[in-house]
């Protein structure tokens, strides 16, 4: 899980979509590689010169680089809502995330993106993490419409062991590893994000080609292990960055180059195996100090119009990927899926004029938290954790600049990611272009941000922000705006009116100790599904309500 930054959600994400010309009517691969706890300024693209990130910026630049990418912020909320194209207040998953003792899970009543596309002609995959609940046999990924899963239950493990342990509790250490619902030791002693990739890659190789695929790689990195040993990457990663002092810091940037080198290999493997040119590959972090994205390919036309990547500046949020990859694929949805999010695929594949949005970002009532935008104004009521995150953390070190960086835009053009793609390789002219567009800055003003009257102090009054002039949140404008402010509230309130109980049973569970499970972490309730298939929720007046609210701000898109 992620506890960094809980005010401010945005991330940047980027996919990119390519067909050939002829099989248009194939339906499209769909590779979503989601990133855990990466922060919004530990890649390149996004500006700094500090950890390079060529693959992953090549995608970028090739891509469709969606500069307003929203998501929960925290793991299981996250999760939950990329799989359910729902915000967590509508599925129960808004508290938290799931403890590894807890007894709780996505409800099974919530139909995912993987049962979706598995009823539309998909092979699915999962490789690497769930944590959407595994107390019950019938919550694990390969009975929630994956056709295979290979990895973890669990918020993360040891990069090495595949152990996760409780320290607070008197529970033995467990491994936390399977292939589908067997426990499996094949790849103890790899490391986490060379193993995800070697599976992924051999998912890609298996794969039958007269299929489409979807396979989401929910890789470990870069959050951190165990807590007696949090920080864990390959010795020759962590050796390319001398030029950072602190050695947290700088095993953390070899969680990232291995990550990025992964990312690569996975690319490499969708070409070597001809799917790369009918494939749809959406990168972005689950959530994370502000986190980092990426995407793509060009090469082709369809269903870019023979554009190179651009910096879309859209808001989007991970409700949107459920309806968004669906009408990108022509997957059908069921009529009564009661979704939040909407099919931005005609807005981002002709690079449209951004449409306003409302979102929801946060509404926890059980922290007191809630967090929400009417297109560039932000409301924030109450904190996470008492606001003890709610700073402006991790400036980075000056001088701690790759010295390889005076080469950035070779070192692109250089990458793995770049030569698979195979397209007109972005010049330093475009490059810069593009990763200034993808820089966030705060404005110089004039203002002192420690007036009073600015001040935010989310636990005492909620806050305003003006986010266009504003964005890194440092003036407070409900005193100057309190009609707003109540403007904010009310959309809020009537979101708030539609919410489900949270979900969450924060309560530990004894019968999870591996102990009594032959050292594994695995269910401790063999329910099946159809066994207790839960009644669907009452239908209240949450979805008209939700309608009404998205109707407001939105308009319809045209292709
Ligand atoms: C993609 O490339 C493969 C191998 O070259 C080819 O068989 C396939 O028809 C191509 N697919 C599309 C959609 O162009
Ligand atoms: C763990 O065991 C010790 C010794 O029996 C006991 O004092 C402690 O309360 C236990 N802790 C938990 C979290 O159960
Ligand atoms: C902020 O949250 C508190 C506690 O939930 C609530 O009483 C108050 O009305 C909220 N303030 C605004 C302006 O929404
Ligand atoms: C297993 O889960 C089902 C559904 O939540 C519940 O009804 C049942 O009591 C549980 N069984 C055990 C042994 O906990």
């Amino acid at each position: 899980m992620n506890l960094l930054l809980p005010v401010l959600l945005s991330l940047s994400a980027a996919i990119s979509g390519c067909h050939g010309e002829g099989e248009a009517s194939a339906k499209p691969n769909i590779i979503i590689i989601l990133i855990d706890d990466m922060g919004f300024n530990d890649v390149s693209f996004h500006g700094s010169n500090q950890i390079l990130t060529p693959n992953i910026d090549a995608l970028a630049y090739n891509g469709i680089l969606l500069n307003r990418h929203y998501v929960p912020n925290l793991c299981t909320p996250s999760r939950a809502t990329l799989l359910t194209g729902k915000y967590p207040i509508h599925t129960g998953m808004q508290h938290f995330v799931i403890v590894t003792d807890e007894p709780w899970g996505l409800p099974r009543q919530e139909r995912l993106m993987p049962e979706l596309f598995r009823d539309a002609g998909y092979a699915t995959h999962l490789v690497g993490k769930w944590h959407l609940g595994f107390w019950r046999k019938d919550l694990t990924p390969t009975m929630r419409g994956f056709d295979h899963h290979f990895g973890y239950y669990n918020g993360y493990m040891d990069y090495y062991d595949q152990t996760v342990r409780m320290l607070d509790r008197n529970y033995s250490t467990g491994l936390d590893f399977r292939r589908d619902l067997e426990p499996c030791r094949e790849a103890e002693g790899t490391y986490a994000t060379e193993a995800f990739t070697t599976e992924a890659r051999k998912v890609i190789e298996r794969h039958d080609k007269s299929r489409p695929l979807f396979m989401v790689l929910s890789h470990l990195a870069v959050h951190t292990g165990n807590e007696d040993n949090p920080m864990q990457a390959p010795e020759e990663e962590v050796a390319k960055f001398a030029h950072i002092r602190d050695p947290k810091r700088r095993t953390y940037a070899g969680m990232i180059s291995s990550l990025d080198k992964s990312v690569g290999q996975t690319m490499r493997a969708l070409a070597d195996n001809g799917m790369l040119n009918n494939s749809i590959v959406l990168l972005y972090s689950d959530n994370g100090a502000p986190t980092v994205g990426i995407h793509s390919n060009a090469g082709s036309n369809y269903p870019f119009r023979g554009q190179r990547g651009y910096v879309s500046n859209q808001a989007i949020h991970a409700i949107d990927w459920l309806p968004t990859l669906a009408a990108a694929a022509g997957v059908s949805l069921p009529s009564d899926l009661r979704l939040d999010g909407l099919n931005l695929w005609p807005s981002l594949s002709a690079s449209a004029q951004p449409q306003p949005r409302n979102l929801l970002h946060v509404l926890d009532d059980v922290f007191g938290y809630s967090s929400y935008t009417q297109d560039t104004l932000k409301y924030v009521n109450g904190s996470s954790f008492e606001g003890r995150y709610d700073h402006w953390l991790g400036e980075l070190e000056d001088g701690e600049e790759d010295p390889n960086s005076k080469d950035y835009g070779q070192l692109v053009r250089a990458s793995e990611v770049q030569a698979v793609l195979g397209s007109v390789a972005p010049t330093d002219d475009r490059i810069r272009q593009m990763r200034d567009e993808a820089t966030q800055r705060c404005p110089i003003q004039e203002r002192d941000p420690e007036d009073p009257v600015y001040l935010c102090e989310p636990l005492k009054a909620a806050c305003l922000f003006d986010l266009a002039n504003d964005p890194c949140e440092r003036y407070n404008l409900a005193n100057l705006y309190p009609l707003q402010l109540q403007l904010l509230a009310q959309e809020v309130e009537e979101l708030r009116l539609t919410a489900l109980p949270s979900a969450r049973v924060p309560r530990a569970d004894v019968r999870a100790d591996p102990a009594l499970h032959d050292g594994h972490w695995e269910w401790w309730n063999n329910t099946l599904p159809g066994s207790s298939a839960a009644a669907l929720p009452p239908s209240g007046p949450w979805l008209w309500l939700c309608l009404f609210n998205i109707a407001l701000s939105f308009i319809v898109f045209i292709s």
